[in-house]
């Protein structure tokens, strides 16, 4: 996934309008994808991040860089701290995401947020097939499309589908970054045995046309935004 979310941020920070000297909030922050996109736009940023081994992660990779391990639920910031608060596909891994947008809109004035949608991210439309062959339910995740983003962030948001690719040299190294274990498709296969591995292997190289060399994967994720009056 990590592939996927570097190349997402550039777009991300377009769509959110982060510009050199604004005071951005990255909320989710992970190991720093956006972070970084943010910090080489310059300005003031900060990193809300929940996991103590990812907040670690951000505080080397970001000397100096204002990071609190915290979730989106409960920003320890003041009111309007921001001019921009985002949170790159993470909304779908909050304990309650309304709160969290809240929380992102008392702290900055614009607020935006994506999710990748179901079906037009290559990836997981790709890995549902293969549960779904292997009789293994659909990965059940919420805000993965249109109506529940826009649901979530409220009314008078803008919208927008963001598209990006990701380049494989093969198939095996399309393999190798998701039996990695990274993300919920990468949790999946690492608990699988071998036997169920092998089968999931076959299955999804199946499922993505059986390529016999490099191939590029597009990802699509809906953005929301909402700028205070
Ligand atoms: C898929 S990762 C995305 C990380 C990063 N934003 C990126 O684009 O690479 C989801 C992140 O959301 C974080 N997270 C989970 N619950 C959260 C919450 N309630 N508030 C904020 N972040 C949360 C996870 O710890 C994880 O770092």
């Amino acid at each position: 996934m990590g592939r996927f979310s570097t190349r997402l941020a550039p777009v991300f920070a377009d769509f959110a309008g982060v510009e050199p000297g604004m005071r951005s909030l990255d909320v989710g922050a992970g190991t720093g994808a956006l972070t970084a996109e943010l910090v080489r736009r310059g300005g003031e940023v900060a990193a809300a991040e929940p996991s103590a081994e990812f907040a670690a992660a951000l505080r080397s990779r970001f000397p100096g860089l204002d990071v609190r391990q915290t979730g989106a639920e409960e920003l320890p910031w003041a009111d309007d701290s921001f001019d921009v608060a985002l949170a790159q596909l993470v909304v779908a891994f909050m304990s309650d995401a309304a709160a969290g947008v809240r929380e992102m809109q008392r702290v900055a004035g614009t607020v935006a947020v994506c999710m990748w949608d179901r079906e037009r991210m290559e990836m997981l439309a790709a890995i549902d097939r293969t549960r779904a062959a292997l009789g293994v339910s659909r990965w059940d995740s919420p805000y993965r499309s249109r109506v529940e983003i826009e649901q979530l962030i409220g009314d008078g948001a803008e919208l927008e589908l963001l598209e990006v690719d990701a380049d494989y040299v093969d198939f095996e190294d399309f393999w190798s970054a998701l039996a990695g274990g990274v993300g919920p498709a990468g949790i999946w296969v690492v608990a699988l045995d071998d036997e169920q591995r092998a089968t999931a292997r076959a299955e999804l190289f199946r499922q993505l046309g059986e390529p016999d060399g490099p191939f590029t994967l597009t990802g699509r994720a809906w953005a929301a935004k909402t700028t205070r009056a």
